[in-house]
C-alpha cells in the first residue's frame, strides 16, 4: 500500500520530480477514512447532538453532510489532485498569491484543532489503561472530573504527541497502516456490538427517543442548523486542507465522485452508530443528570458506566473500545499534523524531520492550555469550528468562480452515475454553497461569540 508521508518527502524540491501515488483506491480510502473517523465520530458527534436538542440535530447533520459535505470533498480533491500540493502551495498555484491565505487559515486551523484534539485523545488512552490496570470506575461522573483535571491530562497530551510527530516525522511505517487495517474495522464491530447490547438494556427507551425523534421547533432553529454543518466539516476533515492534501497523493484515474460518497457514508455510519449506544446507555444507567452538567463528557461517562454493568466482559471489550478508539484519533492526528508539516516544508524548505518536530512542538505548547481548562477547551473547538466554515467558504467559492475548469478535474476517472452528476454538482458549488455555508460561518461566528461571553463572563 502507498505511504503517504515517504511519498510526500519525495516530492519536495523541484517540481518536476515525479511524485508517487497511492498504489491502491483501497490505499487512498484509508488513509481519507482514517483521517475522517476518529474523536468527531465518537466523543464529539453525540455530546453535539447533547447540545443540539438530540434527533432534529441527527437530521440536520444528515443534510449538512449531502448538501455540502460531500461536494466540500469533491471541492478539495478537485484542487488537491489537480495541483498535487499541500494547501498553501495548490490554492496559490491555481488561484493565485492571495488565494495562499486560504491555505495559510487551514495551516493554523490544524494546527489548533491538534492542540485539543490530542489532550481528548490523551483522555482515551487514560481510559484504556484504567480498563487494564484497575478495571472501568463505577463513578463515571466523579472519574471524568479527576481526569480532566491536574497534572495527568498534561501527561497523557505530552505522550500522544510524542506518537504522532514520531510517525509523521519518519513517514508512515507499515505498523501504523497495520495497525489501523486491523483496528478499523474492529471498532466497527465494537460500536456495532455494543449497540447491540444496548438494544436490550431496561430503560434505554427514552435514549432512542431523545436520539431518534425530531422536533419541529429545533429543526427550524438556525444556530442548531449551522452547528451541524460544522460538526460536519469536522467529521470529514474538511475546510482546511487535509482532504486535499490526500488528494494529491492521489492518480488521475480515480473516480473522484465515488470516493467522496463512500468517504462521508463511512463516517456517517460511524457517527450514528455511535449515538446508538451512548444515548440508551445514558438512559438506562440514569447518568442523564451526569452528562448534562458536562456534555463534553457524554462519551467518558456513558461508556465506561456500561462497562461495568457488562461485568468481567465488559472490561475486555472497554479495553479494545477506548484502544481501537485511540487508534482513530491516531490516525485523525497524524492527518492533521502532516498538513502542517508539509506545509512548512513547502514554504520554508525545511527538511521533513525538523518541520515534523517544530510543528508538533508548537502544538504541544499549545495544547497545555486546553489540558489545564476545559474551558480553554471548549472556546478552541468553538474558534476552530468557525475557521473550519471560514475555510469551507472560500473553498467553495475559489471552486466555483475562480478556478480553472474545475469539472473536467471531477469528470476525470468518473463514470456512469458519478460523471453524470458533476453539472449538477457544479450549479451546487456555485449557487446554493456560498449562500448555506455563508450562513453556517455566520452562526458559528455568533456562537464563537457566545462561547467567548460565557466563558469570560461578558
Ligand atoms: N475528522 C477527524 C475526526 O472526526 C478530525 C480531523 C482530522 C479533522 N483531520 C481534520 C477535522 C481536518 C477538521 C479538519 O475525528
Amino acid at each position: 500500500m502507498a505511504r503517504p508521508i515517504d511519498v510526500e518527502v519525495q516530492k519536495h524540491g523541484e517540481e518536476s520530480i515525479q511524485r508517487e501515488v497511492f498504489g491502491t483506491r483501497v490505499g487512498f480510502i484509508l488513509a481519507a477514512v482514517g483521517s475522517a473517523v476518529g474523536l468527531g465520530n465518537m466523543w464529539r458527534f453525540p455530546y453535539r447532538v447533547s447540545e443540539g436538542g438530540g434527533a432534529a440535530f441527527v437530521l440536520l447533520y444528515i443534510a449538512m453532510t449531502l448538501v455540502v459535505g460531500i461536494p466540500l470533498m469533491l471541492c478539495e480533491f478537485s484542487v488537491g489532485r489537480r495541483s498535487r500540493l499541500s494547501p498553501i502551495g495548490a490554492l496559490k498555484k491555481e488561484g493565485g498569491r492571495r488565494w495562499a491565505l486560504l491555505g495559510a487559515l487551514g495551516v493554523l486551523t490544524g494546527l489548533l484543532i491538534l492542540s485539543y484534539y490530542s489532550v481528548i485523545a490523551g483522555w482515551v488512552v487514560r481510559y484504556a489503561l484504567a480498563g487494564i490496570v484497575a478495571g472501568f470506575p463505577a463513578a463515571p461522573g466523579e472519574y471524568f472530573n479527576t481526569i480532566t483535571t491536574g497534572i495527568a491530562p498534561i501527561l497523557y497530551h505530552l505522550a500522544f504527541m510524542v506518537v504522532v510527530i514520531t510517525i509523521v516525522m519518519s513517514g508512515v511505517e507499515k505498523g501504523i497502516e497495520r495497525a489501523s487495517l486491523v483496528m478499523m474495522p474492529a471498532l466497527f464491530l465494537i460500536v456495532g456490538g455494543l449497540a447491540i447490547w444496548a438494544a436490550t438494556l431496561a430503560g434505554s427507551g427514552e435514549g432512542y427517543a431523545y436520539y431518534l425523534t425530531p422536533s419541529l421547533g429545533e429543526l427550524l432553529n438556525p444556530a442548531t442548523i449551522a452547528e451541524a454543518g460544522g460538526q460536519a466539516f469536522f467529521s470529514l476533515s474538511l475546510g482546511m486542507g487535509a482532504m486535499l492534501t490526500f488528494a494529491s497523493y492521489l492518480s488521475r484515474d480515480e473516480n473522484l465522485n465515488r470516493e467522496a460518497v463512500t468517504i462521508a457514508s463511512s463516517d456517517f455510519g460511524v457517527a450514528f452508530v455511535a449515538g446508538l449506544v451512548v444515548f440508551p446507555v445514558i438512559a438506562a444507567l440514569g447518568l442523564t443528570s451526569q452528562v448534562s452538567a458536562s456534555t463534553v463528557g457524554a462519551l467518558f461517562i456513558a461508556l465506561p458506566g456500561a462497562f461495568v454493568e457488562m461485568g468481567a466482559a465488559g472490561r475486555v471489550v472497554g479495553i479494545l473500545f477506548f484502544a481501537a478508539l485511540a487508534v482513530g484519533a491516531l490516525t485523525s492526528a497524524v492527518s492533521l499534523l502532516e498538513v502542517v508539516t508539509a506545509s512548512i516544508i513547502d514554504e520554508f524548505d525545511a527538511t521533513r524531520r525538523s518541520a515534523a518536530v517544530g510543528a508538533g512542538v508548537v502544538i504541544t505548547l499549545v495544547g497545555l492550555v486546553p489540558a489545564l481548562s476545559l474551558d480553554a477547551l471548549g472556546l478552541m473547538d468553538a474558534t476552530t469550528e468557525w475557521f473550519l466554515t471560514l475555510g469551507a467558504f472560500f473553498m467553495a467559492i475559489f471552486v466555483g468562480w475562480r478556478m480553472r475548469d474545475p469539472s473536467a478535474e471531477m469528470l476525470r476517472g468518473a463514470t456512469g452515475f458519478f460523471a453524470s452528476i458533476v453539472p449538477a454538482v457544479m450549479f451546487f458549488i456555485r449557487w446554493l454553497m456560498p449562500p448555506i455555508v455563508g450562513f453556517v460561518v455566520f452562526y458559528a461566528g455568533r456562537n464563537l461569540w457566545n462561547t467567548v461571553a460565557t466563558t469570560f463572563g461578558l
